[in-house]
C-alpha cells in the first residue's frame, strides 16, 4: 500500500504553461527508457514514486515507449492502477504519436487514421479516460497540417485529451500549427523540443514563437541521455544507459568533444557547489520560455539529485558567459 509523502508539495515549483491556466512542475518525469520489460517493476514502482513524493506529479509518456513499443504505458497503467487511481486529479499525464508504432500504412506519421487510433490504444494500455496531454510526436511532411490539426481538434473535442501539444516542430511548422489549432478553437497548449547545454537549436526561433504566441515549452532530454551527468568524463560505466540500454545513445557518438565540453562544465558546477547534473537542470530553466525540464531516471537517486537544481543559487552573469566559453 503507497502513502504518497504528505510533504510533496512542498519543495517543488511550479511554472505556468504559457499563457495557459495550467501550472506544470519545474522537473518533470519522462518514461521513454525504464518503463519496458527490460526494467524491473520494483525499480520503476520506486522511481515513480520518489517524484510523486517530491511534487513531480507530470508524468510523460508515448505510444511506442518501451521496449517493446507500447510496453511503457501498460506498465504504467498497472502502476496508476496500483498506486494512483485516487491521485488521477493531482496528475498530468501526457502521450504522444507520429513515430512508427504498428505494421501497415496507418501506423506512423500525422493522419487522422493513425492519431485517433493510437490515443484509443493508449488509453486502453494505460487503463485511462482521458490524457491531460495528447502531442504529434513529430512534424510529418507526408500529411498536410490542417489534417493532423483537426484529428488532435477532434481528440480534445471527444474528451480523449484535455490539451494538446506539438513536439520537435521547428518555428515555421510550429507557428502554421499554433495558428490553425487557435483557429480550430483548440489552443496549442505546449511545445516539447530537445534542450540542453549541448544541444541549443530551439534558440534560434523557436523560443521566440513560443513566446510570441503564449505557448509552454518542456524541454526533453536536458541532460543529454546522461551525458551531462558527467557519468562519461573517465569512461563508460556498466550501469549507465549507453552501456546497458544503447539503443539510442551509443559510445561511439559520445565524442571527445562533448566530453572535453562536459569537463569543463564540471569545472563550473564544482565551483557552485552543486553537481553537473544539478547546474544543468538549472540552467534550461534559467532561459524564460522553458516551462518544465523533462527528465529520465535510472533510479530514484537520481531524481533526488536533480531536483536541487530548483533550489540552486542564481547563475551570475559571469557564471553564464563562462558556460558559453566552455561550450566553444
Ligand atoms: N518528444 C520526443 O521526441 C522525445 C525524445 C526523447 C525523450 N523525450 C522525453 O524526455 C524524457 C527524458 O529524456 P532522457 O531520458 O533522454 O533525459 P535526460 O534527463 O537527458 O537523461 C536521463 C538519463 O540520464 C541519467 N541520469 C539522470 N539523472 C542522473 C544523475 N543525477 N546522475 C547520473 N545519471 C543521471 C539516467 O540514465 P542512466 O542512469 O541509465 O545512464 C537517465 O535515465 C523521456 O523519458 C521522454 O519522456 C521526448
Amino acid at each position: 500500500m503507497y502513502n504518497p509523502s504528505e510533504k510533496r508539495y512542498e519543495k517543488m515549483k511550479y511554472r505556468r504553461c504559457g499563457k495557459s491556466g495550467v501550472f506544470l512542475p519545474e522537473i518533470s518525469l519522462g518514461l521513454w527508457h525504464n518503463f519496458g520489460n527490460i526494467t524491473p517493476f520494483g525499480v520503476q514502482q520506486s522511481i515513480l514514486r520518489t517524484a510523486f513524493d517530491n511534487g513531480i506529479v507530470h508524468f510523460d509518456l508515448a505510444n511506442n515507449y518501451g521496449p517493446p513499443y507500447g510496453e511503457a504505458e501498460s506498465n504504467f497503467g498497472i502502476h496508476m492502477d496500483r498506486d494512483w487511481k485516487t491521485h488521477r486529479d493531482e496528475l498530468f499525464i501526457a502521450t504522444k504519436a507520429g513515430y512508427d508504432m504498428w505494421n501497415g500504412p496507418y501506423g506512423d506519421h500525422g493522419s487522422r487514421k493513425y492519431l485517433i487510433a493510437s490515443i484509443d490504444q493508449s488509453l486502453k494500455r494505460m487503463h485511462l479516460e482521458y490524457v491531460d496531454v495528447f502531442y504529434h510526436h513529430r512534424p510529418d511532411h507526408y500529411t498536410p497540417i490542417e489534417e493532423t490539426m483537426s484529428a488532435l481538434d477532434y481528440i480534445v473535442k471527444s474528451g480523449k485529451a484535455l490539451y494538446i501539444g506539438i513536439s520537435n516542430y521547428g518555428p515555421e511548422e510550429a507557428e502554421k500549427a499554433i495558428k490553425i489549432l487557435k483557429q480550430l478553437g483548440t489552443p496549442c497548449l505546449i511545445e516539447q523540443p530537445s534542450y540542453s547545454l549541448l544541444n541549443r537549436w530551439i534558440e534560434n526561433g523557436l523560443t521566440d514563437v513560443l513566446s510570441n504566441e503564449g505557448v509552454g515549452c518542456i524541454v526533453y532530454a536536458p541532460l543529454q541521455n546522461g551525458i551531462l551527468s558527467g557519468k562519461y568524463l573517465n569512461g563508460f560505466p556498466e550501469d549507465s544507459r549507453a552501456v546497458k540500454d544503447p539503443r539510442y545513445l551509443r559510445k561511439e557518438n559520445i565524442s571527445k568533444s562533448t566530453i572535453e565540453k562536459t569537463a569543463r562544465l564540471k569545472t563550473i558546477a564544482d565551483a557552485r557547489r552543486q553537481t553537473l547534473s544539478q547546474m544543468s537542470l538549472q540552467w534550461v530553466l534559467n532561459n524564460n520560455v522553458v516551462t518544465s525540464a523533462l527528465i529520465g531516471a535510472s533510479r530514484p537517486e537520481q531524481i533526488v539529485e536533480n531536483i536541487g537544481a530548483i533550489s540552486g543559487a542564481p547563475f551570475t552573469k559571469e557564471e553564464l558567459d563562462m558556460i558559453d566559453k566552455a561550450l566553444l
